[in-house]
């Protein structure tokens, strides 16, 4: 992994703070303005994007060596937890990057680094992942896509689905069966180019949240790439996309506190305005401890999803433990805190001219997507603390 655990276990040090707050600035100056709107139209938040950018904050995780700025797996977690503190479907362009190429980063060649790492730190190109398929959710190892060896290349054919930022990306890591007797073991890693001729994508999905970030299918019809565009070795794919999502769901925990925090934020403000029987709501015991319960819900999560980011940067042997559970118990208190927030704005909470039912909706999906938090719960139970 990229960087250096520059950092006490799991207490930020001086450079993570700083970082969060320039990241915090740049959110609320170029990204939170667009928000609501790329929400309501369902477009992607391309001036999040170029602000991303501009300030080499897209895809922060890409190693050095490969001109990126290598920061460690905390200070990505922070990147993205102050992106979705103002828009989560923003806070998607960082984390599906490092998702995308974690893939490459762990297991690719030299070769395949050099020439698709250098164009994702530069910001010329996105990268997505393709594991999901239409009916191989949560059984991943049960795809259907099939990639057959010609001479010097692969063709791959097949559907992937529920692939973020398809269309947008450059870049995918398709998992495909190379050897259907082997199930989980027949699975192989490929990079593909949004170029490569066959490829295709599907109607953007129409979701409850994260609305700015496109949920497409991916067809791959005779896609025929080059051999050297196998990511590892032929038959570890799955192990591969495996060992990314013990690192990537803890993006996910960030992305849930960076949508909590935003939704508490602006809760404790609003109650601090809203006055019924002649004074602020905030000033009543009732409301003070629905904002103790979330602040202390969401400081639990923190907690947890920090710890997971520091075994993540030394890559500990409990990793894929603390994975699952930062990234299944903050989604929780992400949705927890998100309905309190909504219920402390009563009934304008739920409507769109106030930012938390948005919150509310974009939650929900950090309890859906890189594994639901059923699936976390066997992979914590398969992998439980000695
Ligand atoms: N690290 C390394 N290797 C691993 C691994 C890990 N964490 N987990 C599994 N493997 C390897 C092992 O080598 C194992 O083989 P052995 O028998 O030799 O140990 C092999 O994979 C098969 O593992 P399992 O027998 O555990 O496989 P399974 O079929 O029972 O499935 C599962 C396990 C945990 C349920 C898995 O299918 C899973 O995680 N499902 C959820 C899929 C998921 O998270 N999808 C998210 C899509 S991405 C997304 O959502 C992105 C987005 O939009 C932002």
């Amino acid at each position: 992994m990229a960087g250096s655990p520059d950092f006490d276990l799991y207490r930020p040090s001086e450079e993570h703070d700083m970082l969060r707050d320039t990241v915090r600035a740049l959110a609320e100056a170029k990204i939170a303005p667009y928000a609501a709107e790329v929400d309501e139209n369902a477009r992607f938040p391309r001036e999040a994007l170029d602000a991303l950018v501009a300030a080499d904050l897209q895809a922060v995780h890409v190693p050095e060596e490969f001109g990126g700025a290598g920061a460690d797996a905390l200070a990505t977690v922070i990147v993205i937890e102050e992106v979705a503190r103002v828009c989560a479907s923003s806070s998607l362009i960082p984390a599906v990057n490092k998702l995308g190429s974690l893939p490459v980063i762990l297991s690719g060649s030299e070769d395949l680094k050099k020439k698709y790492l250098a164009p994702l730190a530069k910001g010329e190109a996105m990268f997505s992942y393709c594991l999901s398929e239409p009916d191989a959710g949560s059984d991943a190892a049960g795809m259907k896509t099939r990639a057959v060896r010609d001479g010097d290349f692969w063709v791959l054919n097949g559907v992937k689905r529920w692939i973020t930022n398809a269309g947008e990306s450059e870049y995918y890591t398709v998992m495909a069966v190379t050897d259907p007797e082997k199930r989980s073991k027949g699975i192989s890693a490929f990079v593909v180019e949004k170029s490569d001729e066959g490829v295709s994508f599907g109607a953007p999905e129409k979701k409850l949240g994260i609305k700015g970030s496109p949920t497409r299918e991916v067809y791959l019809d005779n896609v025929r790439i080059p051999a050297d565009r196998m990511i590892g070795a032929e038959g570890t794919g799955f192990a591969t996309a495996m060992k990314t999502l013990d690192h990537t769901r803890i993006t996910i925990a960030a992305q849930a506190l960076g949508i909590a925090q935003g939704a508490l934020d602006y809760a404790k403000g609003y109650v601090q305005e809203r006055k019924q029987f002649g004074k602020p709501i905030g000033d009543f015991q009732g409301v003070q401890f629905m904002l103790a319960d979330m602040a202390m819900k969401l400081e639990a999560a923190r907690q947890l999803t920090y710890a997971a980011a520091a075994k993540s940067e030394r890559v500990d042997a409990d990793l894929t433990f603390f994975g699952a559970a930062a990234k299944c118990y903050a989604s929780d208190a992400a949705m927890e805190i998100t309905l309190d927030a909504i219920q402390l704005l009563g009934g304008y909470g739920y409507t769109r001219d106030y930012p938390v039912e948005r919150m509310m909706r974009d939650a929900k999906i950090t309890q859906l997507y890189e594994g639901t938090n059923q699936i976390q719960r066997i992979v914590m139970a398969r992998n439980l603390p000695k």
